[in-house]
């Protein structure tokens, strides 16, 4: 039996990047509530230390559960990372992140057995992608490009400029056997035009944002918490600036967003 359950889904990315995974969940989803907090004023969490990227993580998520979510979805990968072995100890509702689901498919739909993974410096340095495929019997290369998130949030998604950056992280997996390719940082789904040119049509882009959208309703739909309807109403938070916010969210999203400021103290 399937129970109504009103509670928003908590959604929570260290700053933009996780609205396209929101994105997906409403499409998916659209009777669902959507609470959304991005941490932008401590964002990019990318650079910094894992120890510091969990304090923050866990003060945002611990914020949404005061907020009585009904589910929280860690949709950044540096976070996921970060807190991945505390969180579902922490929480005592669904929790579903970013890694294992985008681990899971690309395991999935190699042949070569050769993947790689984009991804930030702290994602690449917690070794989560690794841990996640280590048992596998497949490869994975990581490659840190931190460059993509500044020409996501600077509303760059094409153009010269771009091209050459993507083609210079990229050399290291053209023409060797990897045919698959983990877009492992919430922000890159918006650059999936320019990597899939550079790397080809062989190539498989697997996004962690559309994994995780889907884990999320698997987990719902497993827990009998989908909620009925197709008017959900959607917040969204920021540690930031919300006038900010409000601009970069609005095209990360794909449709107007009204902002709100809160206080985490971490
Ligand atoms: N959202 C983050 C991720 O998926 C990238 C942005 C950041 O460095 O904070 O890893």
């Amino acid at each position: 039996m399937t129970v109504d359950d009103g509670a928003p889904i908590g959604i929570f990315d260290s700053g933009f990047g996780g609205l396209t995974v929101a994105r997906v969940i409403v499409d998916q989803l659209p009777g669902e509530n959507i609470l959304y907090l991005g941490d932008t004023a401590r964002a990019p969490y990318g650079p910094r230390p894992i120890a510091e990227v969990r304090r923050y993580a866990l003060a945002c998520l611990d914020t949404l559960v005061d907020m009585d979510v009904k589910a929280l979805v860690i949709a950044c990968n540096t976070a996921s990372a970060a807190v991945l072995a505390d969180a579902r100890e922490r929480y005592d509702i669904p929790l579903v992140e970013v890694i294992l689901p985008a681990a899971r498919r690309a395991v999935r739909v190699s042949r070569t057995r050769e993947i790689a993974v984009l991804c930030t410096q702290a994602t690449a340095t917690s070794g989560a992608y690794d841990d996640a495929v280590a048992a596998t019997g497949a490869h994975l290369t990581t490659i840190v490009c931190p460059r993509f998130v500044e020409f996501v949030e600077a509303g760059i998604t094409g153009g010269d400029e771009l091209l050459a950056v993507a083609e210079s992280y990229l050399a290291p997996v053209r023409g060797a056997a990897v045919d698959t390719v983990i877009l492992g940082c919430t922000h890159y789904p918006l650059l999936s035009g320019v990597i899939s040119y550079v790397l080809g049509p062989e190539v498989t882009l697997v996004s962690s944002a559309e994994e995780c959208a889907n884990a999320t309703y698997s987990s719902l739909a497993r827990e009998h918490r989908l909620r009925r309807g197709d008017d959900g109403s959607r917040r969204f938070l920021t540690t930031g600036n919300p006038d900010r916010f409000a601009r970069i969210g609005t095209r990360l999203l794909g449709a107007a967003i009204n902002t709100e400021q809160v206080k985490v103290e971490v």
